[in-house]
């Protein structure tokens, strides 16, 4: 295994993971030396699809906007499950985010004065999302790509499959990872480490993200003892189109247009008569279910064999549809011939991101044990649970937190490098454990078994689909647990029948897949245990938020003998009391 020593090792190359590269080369004036590590092309991680916009309170006073609104919002939004403390750190630092990516050459969408213009998204009480057209998410990367390619001290290793993550005790060691073009393992021993390899909503088979969603990062962090929190908080957006579920931006919403259901009545009115399709995306896709389930949603032969119900934007017209919404409507027209300036589209609630992750402390540190947190290592971005979003997160608040936490955890890495003098210095044990790390991986390259993992892999994302979904009860979960428990056994069974080294995509997908199903069961054990409704977690045995008893994090570790350990620890309240949530 070929050993490389550097004083940052950040895998993920996403808008957390870049920004916190671009922080931590300006922060030490090109000398930290930094490995930015991407399973993809760094350029296609997930980010960059990222439509609607990012929020942030540019314009305080004007109509009555202020941070402390924004964290309202936010804090009600999450049904009152975030930590308020984190929740103003968002709130204080997301406009200079934003003016900082307009320096970095982000191309806002500006009014006739060169105002960057504002625009309203669920659960915001005004407008208050600053955005690039729909495609927010590839400006933002592109622009920070661009700036961080002039850097001689980061090196990007893309095409490079993470295998695991070492830990000395509670310290940071390093990293192996699977060189995609070359076959070669290679271990990346760093003073730090930050993780941010996003979310892992691909463990559904309906879903927004795209193929490599599969939290290999959090799967890795938890198969090295660390803990998980709040997994059990998945997001399902309402808007995924059918019927394949690539997201059509909630952005489409805050621009005028209308939810629709068979009988034609913009049904939100029954359910949020207030903010009406901007509710919340929790509120909205039960809704959603809800009309289709009482038989008011709407099928058709030519999107398949799902239910779905209307999103109208015909009246918005085309100049707003080409300034505001272009890749919505060229979306809609490559992928179901519909052009949505004459059609509304047909959509559904659709798994889109996950609220949980790495339990990390307020500043992004990985939380070693309950009191402690590991020494040189981050995770930021959708993969760690700081935990701003709570129980469900309001749109375009995660680009805020992507580059909030990603610039906070590059300048900690670089200051407890100098305080706490970290070096890469590996005792003749710990080389022999990461060397080892190589033999595990051929051992499942050799994998001659009767499963096929893609089998295992449909099971999982119908189990999670039918089972964990917008609604859940104590049977659903218990069907899961049992699925998932079945799948994770007839893994150990698996044939990978691609035996090359070189770009053996046979071998990386089982290894996501392993890693998805490590996390669905965290998603389905911290499920089947919060016995109440919250957020986007919704029983339908146990319908009503519980406070006394629920109100904080669940926390799940792996035992040695592989199973599940759940405890929990509370939420920080500040400054927003808990209240019912009424839109
Ligand atoms: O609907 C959207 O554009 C998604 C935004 C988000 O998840 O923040």
């Amino acid at each position: 295994m070929e050993f490389l020593d550097y004083d940052i090792v950040i895998l993920g190359s996403g808008l957390a993971g870049m920004r916190a590269a671009l922080q931590a080369a300006r922060a030490s004036d090109g000398k930290a030396r930094i490995a930015l590590i991407s399973k993809l092309h760094a350029m296609r991680s997930h980010s960059v699809s990222a439509e609607g916009g990012i929020s942030g309170v540019l314009y305080p006073g004007e109509h009555g906007d202020s941070e402390d609104l924004h964290g309202y919002d936010t804090a009600k939004g999450g049904d009152f499950l975030g930590d308020q403390d984190a929740i103003e750190m968002l709130v204080k630092h997301a406009p200079e985010e934003i003016k900082l990516f307009d320096h970095l050459g982000v191309p806002w969408n500006r009014d006739k004065d060169g105002k960057i213009v504002l625009r309203a998204f669920g659960g915001m009480s005004i407008p208050r999302t600053a955005f690039a057209e729909d495609k927010t998410g590839f400006f933002m990367l592109s622009a920070l790509y661009d700036n961080l390619i002039e850097f001689d001290n980061i090196k990007i290793f893309h095409e490079h499959m993470a295998t695991s993550l070492i830990l000395d005790s509670h310290r940071f060691v390093g990293m192996t990872a699977l060189d995609m073009a070359s076959g070669e393992m290679k271990a990346f021993v760093g003073k730090t480490g930050i993780i941010a390899t996003g979310g892992f909503a691909r463990t559904f088979g309906f879903t927004t993200t795209a193929y490599s969603s599969t939290g290999d990062g959090a799967a890795l962090a938890y198969n090295a003892g660390l803990p998980l929190k709040d997994l059990e908080f998945i997001q399902f957006h309402p808007t995924g189109l059918i019927p394949s579920g690539i997201l059509i931006t909630e952005a489409a919403r805050g621009e005028g247009a209308y939810l629709i259901n068979s009988k034609g009545e913009r049904f939100m009115e029954r359910y949020a008569k207030n903010k009406m399709e901007l509710a919340p995306r929790d509120i909205v896709s039960r809704a959603i279910v809800t009309e289709i389930e009482e038989g008011r949603g709407l099928s058709e032969k030519r999107f398949g064999d799902m239910n779905f119900v209307h999103l109208d934007m015909r009246h918005l017209g085309e100049s707003k549809l080409s300034e505001r919404l272009p890749m919505v409507r060229e979306i809609a027209l490559k992928m179901i011939g519909v052009d949505a300036a004459t059609e509304p589209l047909p959509v559904a609630p659709v798994a889109h991101f996950t609220m949980g992750g790495i339990h990390t402390n307020i500043n992004g540190n990985v939380m070693f044990n309950d009191k402690s947190a590991t020494t040189g290592l981050w995770a930021v971005g959708e993969c760690a649970s700081v935990n701003v979003h709570g129980a469900n997160r309001l749109g375009s608040n995660s680009l805020s937190q992507c580059v909030i936490w990603g610039k906070m955890a590059g300048n900690a890495a670089l200051q407890s490098i100098r305080d706490l003098g970290l070096t890469t210095e590996l005792s003749p044990k710990l080389k022999k454990r990461i060397d080892a790390e190589e033999g595990k991986l051929h051992k499942l390259l050799e994998s001659d078994g009767k499963e096929n993992p893609y089998d295992i892999r449909k099971a999982l994302w119908r189990t999670m689909d039918l089972k964990a979904g917008p609604y859940r009860n104590v049977k659903s979960l218990k069907q899961a647990k049992t699925e998932i428990a079945k799948l994770r056994k007839q893994f150990n069974d698996i044939h990978i029948d691609d035996k090359s080294m070189v770009y053996n995509v046979n071998l990386r997908d089982s290894i996501e897949i392993m890693n998805m199903l490590d996390l669905a069961a965290v998603v389905v054990a911290g499920a089947l245990a919060r016995k109440e409704s919250r957020g986007a977690h919704a029983r339908r045995d146990f319908t009503k938020r519980d406070d006394k008893s629920w109100m904080k994090h669940t926390i799940a570790r792996r035992q040695a003998d592989g199973k599940i350990k759940l405890s929990y620890t509370p939420v920080k309240i500040t400054k927003w009391k808990p209240e019912e949530r009424k839109y």
